[in-house]
């Protein structure tokens, strides 16, 4: 089974796909994990985000295994991190590169340990558009700018970050801007996604609303694999 959850920024989709990964025995891949690296390691080497050939050579460069390794970096996930992130990946040339190590990861999943898993979650952006069209299930996780950007703000402040709300919310407009107007895989739902507005939903409320969703959808369609050559069982 392939669900992608995509949507804007903190609108819930991560804390919704960890809860269905487990759920339903799933491998999660965090695409967004893919543009973090190659912000990040520019950024360490000293390179411009903005150059699209730096930033081609240095996704071409990226493993699994430095991606993982990067994200235990502090900037990972700061405000240095994220803005590079988006910056890199407005270039078509870095999405071109990172599409196969995405889409691989739905050839076998496994989980960390190594043991195999039921399927592959996926959330991004564009996991449901570009990387895993044919995916089972895709949903579109979003939330009233504002919410995001008070609970992207509440997260900081549990981590000890200092940030004022007015700069989280701009930044957060900033960014919403670039995904969602950038000419190379912009923003946007499936045209047969489920759009969830978690605006006024907890958490708890988000992953009841999937799962009815997921058990509806999955006794029709299986998908194996995000490639070309995957296998497609229609009961
Ligand atoms: O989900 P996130 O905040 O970790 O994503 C970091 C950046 O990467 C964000 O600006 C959007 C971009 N992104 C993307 O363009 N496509 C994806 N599938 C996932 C993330």
């Amino acid at each position: 089974m392939i669900i992608t959850i995509d949507g804007p920024a903190a609108a819930g989709k991560g804390t919704l796909a960890s809860t269905l990964a487990e759920k339903y025995r799933l491998a999660y891949f965090d695409t967004g994990m893919v543009y973090r690296a190659v912000g990040l390691m520019m950024v360490l080497d000293g390179l411009d985000v903005n150059d699209e050939v730096l930033a081609e050579e240095t996704a071409k460069k990226l493993t699994f295994v430095k991606m993982i390794e990067l994200s235990r970096h502090p900037d990972f996930r700061s405000q240095t991190g994220s803005r590079a992130a988006s910056i890199v990946s407005a270039h078509p040339k870095v999405r071109a590169a990172l599409l196969k190590m995405q889409q691989d990861f739905a050839l076998t999943p496994t989980f960390a340990d190594g043991k195999p898993a039921n399927g592959v979650i996926y959330d991004g952006r564009d996991t449901g558009t570009v990387v895993c069209p044919q995916a089972d299930i895709k949903l579109f996780v979003t939330a009233a700018t504002e919410v995001r950007a008070r609970r992207r703000y509440d997260e900081y402040k549990q981590k000890g970050i200092d940030t004022p709300y007015d700069k989280v919310l701009a930044d957060m407009i900033a960014r919403d801007k670039r995904d969602s107007e950038r000419a190379s895989a912009p923003l946007k739902p499936a045209e047969d996604a489920v759009i969830l507005d978690t605006s006024e939903m907890n958490a708890a409320e988000v992953a009841a609303k999937a799962s009815a969703l997921i058990e509806a959808k999955t006794a029709k369609k299986i998908t194996t694999g995000c490639r070309i050559k995957q296998i497609v069982l229609e009961k």
